[in-house]
């Protein structure tokens, strides 16, 4: 269990948070508090598997210094699921063993902090819990998730924690009758990373290709200095290799949302 003790402006005095499994007599408050934070509602049933640890490992963030009789309810969450890695739709981008069928991952399926206790790295805290449980099963290959394409906080936290950006799923959330895209976030562990995926491939080309230019634009450089008359159309030689770096840059940045 992870403590922490520090102020917060939002709430009235200085929190103790602590980090505990999701248990059954958390239901009610675990329902309100998704039903606060997330544009779709979640079924019954999975509130229950959840609350029963059926198919389902959740820890909950709370507040030991919170008063009026809250101090063990929950402020934060996160619930995850483990999944099998031949199934799931990385596994294109997992380097393992596909003979081995019993390899997998831990999907994050949901992840909040009421309002008032967020910006003090609960989200963060919780996220670590699940990366050190899943780093606790030798098979599993990768901690993964969604998220959907406007979530710049989270998007943010989960950037900071070192998981990968690995795919921009088109049109993958349907809310209110409009489809929004999701960003899928990878967290590679155990030797699952593959040694060479087609992005980093990609990546590795349009490197080769910059450096290639660096060293031509350096040898007319060169002859320049030795006086050597350059053709006529050096500007724009040089306005191209210009516009290729910016547009180099710009996709291995973007590339990250690939
Ligand atoms: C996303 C969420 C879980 C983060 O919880 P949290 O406890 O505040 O997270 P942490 O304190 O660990 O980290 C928050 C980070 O986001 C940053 N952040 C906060 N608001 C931000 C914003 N609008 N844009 C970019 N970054 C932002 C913080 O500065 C902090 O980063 P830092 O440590 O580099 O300063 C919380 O905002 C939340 O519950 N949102 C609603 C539900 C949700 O979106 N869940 C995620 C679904 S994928």
């Amino acid at each position: 269990m992870i403590q922490s003790s520090m102020v917060n402006p939002k709430i009235s005095h200085r929190p103790t948070i602590c980090y505990r499994p999701i248990q059954p007599s958390d239901l009610e408050i675990l329902e309100q508090i998704h039903s606060d934070l997330f544009p779709v509602r979640y079924e019954s049933e999975f509130f229950q598997n959840v609350v029963n640890g059926r198919d389902i490992v959740s820890w909950a963030a709370v507040d030991r210094s919170r008063p009026n009789g809250k101090s063990d309810e929950p402020i934060g969450f996160v619930t995850a699921r483990i999944v099998l890695a031949k199934d799931s739709e990385i596994a294109d981008l997992l380097s393992y063993d596909s003979t081995k069928v019993d390899q997998t991952l831990v999907y994050i399926l949901t992840l909040g902090v009421v309002e008032a206790y967020r910006n003090l790295g609960i989200a963060t805290a919780l996220i670590h819990e699940v990366i050190k449980y899943a780093s606790s099963i030798p098979v599993c290959r990768a901690v993964y998730l969604h998220v959907i394409s406007y979530n710049n906080p989270a998007i943010h936290l989960y950037k900071k924690m070192s998981f990968k950006c690995v795919r921009r799923l088109q049109g993958f959330y349907f809310i209110n009758g409009q489809h929004y895209d999701s960003y899928l976030f990878v967290f590679y562990l155990n030797g699952g990373r593959s040694p060479c995926s087609p992005l980093e491939f990609v990546t590795f080309v349009v490197n080769c290709m910059k450096t290639g230019l660096k060293s031509v634009a350096a040898k007319l450089i060169k002859n320049e200095d030795k006086g050597v008359r350059l053709p006529k159309h050096k500007e724009t030689r040089r306005l191209i290799s210009t516009q290729n770096k910016r547009m180099i840059k710009t996709e291995s940045s973007g590339g990250e949302y690939v």
